[in-house]
């Protein structure tokens, strides 16, 4: 198994981020966890940020720790349709020679959906527009490529205004991810160890 925190706060993480919000109007993240980790990276930027966090405790905890950023909204909320990532969950082999957080995966990855929200399926709320984005995924593992597979459904002309950073590439979460966008010829760049990767949807 991989020893990663949770939180992705590292410097090289805070430098490319920094680099590449210049150009957005807004960061866009799933999987807020608590707001220390990735969440205040963003905030720090000055952009806006909104947030999505499916497990009420972490909600609320993150809302405590990001009270100061008011360019920052944190949502209880599901990144995508519920039935889908259930089905989505239900049918997944999880066979891929890599990492999983469980032995029981799927029933892992479905507790962790489990909880009432304020909405579902919020990347398509707001991502699916023409808007300047930095979209971050780092929900849960077994749903990571989901959403990787709802952004990249998005109109061609709105993904050249997204630029995708996906964490814990080397995991369930998105090794797929990346493998995807470099078959469709995208240009993929790689954390120094390997833990998350970045890519401007406009080729
Ligand atoms: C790896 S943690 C996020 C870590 C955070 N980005 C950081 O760097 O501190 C994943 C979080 O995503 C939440 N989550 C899982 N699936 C989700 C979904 N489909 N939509 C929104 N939040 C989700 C989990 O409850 C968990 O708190």
């Amino acid at each position: 198994m991989l020893d990663y925190p949770i939180q992705l706060n590292t410097l090289e993480f805070k430098a490319v981020v920094n680099e590449l919000v210049v150009d957005c109007d807004e960061v866009v993240e799933t999987g807020t966890f608590q707001g220390n980790g990735s969440t205040k990276i963003f905030a720090e930027t000055g952009k806006y940020v909104i947030t999505m966090e499916c497990n009420f405790n972490n909600y609320q905890i993150a809302s405590q720790n990001l009270r100061q950023y008011q360019n920052v909204v944190p949502f209880h909320a599901l990144s995508l349709k519920r039935d889908y990532l259930l089905k989505f969950l239900l049918n997944e082999k999880f066979d891929l020679n890599t990492n999983y957080d469980s032995p029981y995966p799927k029933t892992f990855y479905m507790r962790e959906i489990g909880d009432n929200v304020l909405f579902e399926n919020g990347l398509n709320l707001f991502c699916n527009n023409d808007r300047k984005q930095l979209i971050f995924l780092d929900s849960a593992g077994g749903v990571g490529y989901a959403e990787f597979l709802q952004v990249m459904s998005f109109n061609q002309e709105f993904l050249k205004n997204k630029i995708l950073i996906l964490d814990d590439i080397q995991h369930i979460k998105h090794i797929r991810s990346v493998a995807t966008l470099l078959e469709k010829g995208y240009e993929v760049s790689v954390s120094q160890e390997n833990r998350f990767a970045w890519c401007r949807l406009n080729k």
